[in-house]
């Protein structure tokens, strides 16, 4: 039995008001809504919708003022890929000089490809396999991150038969809360990640000790969209009383990974800041002679994208919009309650009177939903709408599920615009299948 609209929450901002957040959205009476100077509707006359579309420029301007809350502190960029992986964003990333943090070989194979030099790669993840462990050493990355003691052991095996040493930093679980949704919280004893608090001297004694690792410092990362500074105060106050404890021991420690996490504002509330993620760095590590490094991702790029969908029907006595675009392509709102702001692309429907309706996508799955009892101007058959900040953990997170392609991409530059990646053909679906002979 379907549930009722939900009633529709106070603090839900307008239309007006979403744009006027995000400086590289405006709304135009005849072009309606614009990403820098490119019509949405333009690009979607050309690529057709599910699509989606970057702005180069306010990824630029997003890395240029982290860098800049980050000047006079000793302190480096690595982007975490993951959160848009795409080469043109990497290219961005890299000309702005960020370095990259990467998870997997895919993205340390992907940040090489986009010429980000292996001395700027950070290595993180619980679980590197002994293939990306080895191409990581022969890359000569900057550090791998150890997430346990046991990852200790078999890194230093592999970069002695391979010669060499591995320079590590060990990931500490400070077993802080980030206060953030549970499903993207990694700085607790209970999650998987990183190496429990009090087993770091240890760890770390033991790791001076094997041939082949040379540890250099420690990492964390305690969750993602944290969007106050006192979780990222409490674990950097933790992990400085660790270098301290460690250096007391006569261990070297020179480099301090801060990690990422910062938040953005998905309705009309400011992002998390970079300054005050600054402040809380230097307050906890300054004078400690510790090279420090951040490893951002969504805070950069995920303002910076925005997914077109088309109005396939209203149906349900109005109460239900139908997108085109689907969980397979934004898969946020479906895991973690995600809240995206819905946008008209056309100025006139953009301004009507609103009423609560559901967005939903046409998956066979209840879960495949935008927005429920969301206040929109009323949207006909057809009507475009951009769902906002899909620029990071959207497309890298989609799937082809229910056989649906991969949606193009688009990247504006001004008033420039280009197709960075093409619609996946349907025959590409299949392409890599093969039917035995014996059925
Ligand atoms: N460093 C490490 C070790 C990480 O695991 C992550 C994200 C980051 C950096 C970057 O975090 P950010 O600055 O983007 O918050 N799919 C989820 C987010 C998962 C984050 C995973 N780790 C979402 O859509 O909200």
């Amino acid at each position: 039995m379907a549930a009722p609209a939900s009633a529709v929450l106070d603090d839900e901002p307008s239309v007006a008001a979403l744009i006027a957040a995000r400086p590289q959205l405006s709304m135009h009476a005849f072009d309606g809504l614009t990403l820098e100077q490119v019509p949405l509707a333009r690009i979607a006359d050309v690529l057709g919708t599910p699509a989606w579309v970057y702005s180069a420029g306010a990824m630029r301007a997003r890395l240029a003022e982290l860098k800049a809350a980050m000047a006079g502190l000793p302190a480096d960029v690595h982007y975490a890929v993951k959160a848009n992986d795409h080469l043109a964003v990497l290219r961005i990333m890299a000309a702005g000089g960020a370095g990259a943090d990467v998870v997997s070989e895919g993205e340390l194979r992907r940040a090489r490809a986009a010429g980000i030099p292996a001395s700027a790669i950070v290595f993180s993840g619980v679980g590197k396999t002994e293939r990306e462990i080895r191409l990581a050493i022969t890359e000569g990355i900057h550090q791998l991150n150890v997430e346990s003691a046991e990852e200790l052991e078999v890194i230093s095996a592999i970069a002695s038969a391979l010669g060499g040493r591995a320079r590590v930093a060990l990931r500490v679980n400070p077993d802080v809360d980030a206060g953030t949704h549970a499903k993207i919280t990694t700085g607790t004893a209970e999650t998987k990640f990183g190496i429990p608090y009090d087993d770091v001297p240890a760890v770390y004694a033991r790791a001076a000790a094997l041939p082949g690792v040379e540890p250099v410092g420690l990492a964390l990362h305690i969750g993602s969209q944290i969007m106050s500074t006192a979780p990222y105060r409490a674990a950097f106050a933790r992990a400085a009383e660790m270098v301290r404890t460690l250096r007391a021991q006569g261990l070297a420690v020179s480099r301090m990974d801060c990690g990422g996490g910062l938040g953005i504002g998905y309705r009309d509330e400011p992002d998390g800041s970079p300054a005050a993620l600054a402040g809380a760095m230097r307050t906890a590590f300054g004078g400690m002679d510790l090279e420090l490094m951040v490893e951002p991702g969504r805070w950069l790029v995920g303002p910076a994208g925005v997914l077109l969908a088309t109005v396939v029907l209203v149906k349900g006595q109005e109460r239900f919009v139908v997108l085109d675009a689907a969980m397979n392509e934004l898969m946020r709102p479906a895991m973690y309650d995600a809240w995206h702001g819905i946008v008209p692309l056309a100025a006139g429907t953009a301004v009507g009177a609103t009423t609560p309706v559901d967005v939903v996508g046409p998956v066979c799955e209840s879960s495949d939903t935008f927005a429920r009892g969301r206040a929109l101007p009323r949207l006909e058959r057809g009507a475009r709408v951009a769902l906002l900040d899909a620029g990071a953990y959207g497309a890298v997170m989609s799937s082809t599920y229910n056989g649906r392609p991969l949606a193009p991409i688009a990247l504006v530059d001004g008033d420039r615009w280009a197709v960075i990646r093409e619609r996946q053909a349907h025959a590409d679906l299949w392409a890599g299948e093969r039917v035995p002979e014996f059925i």
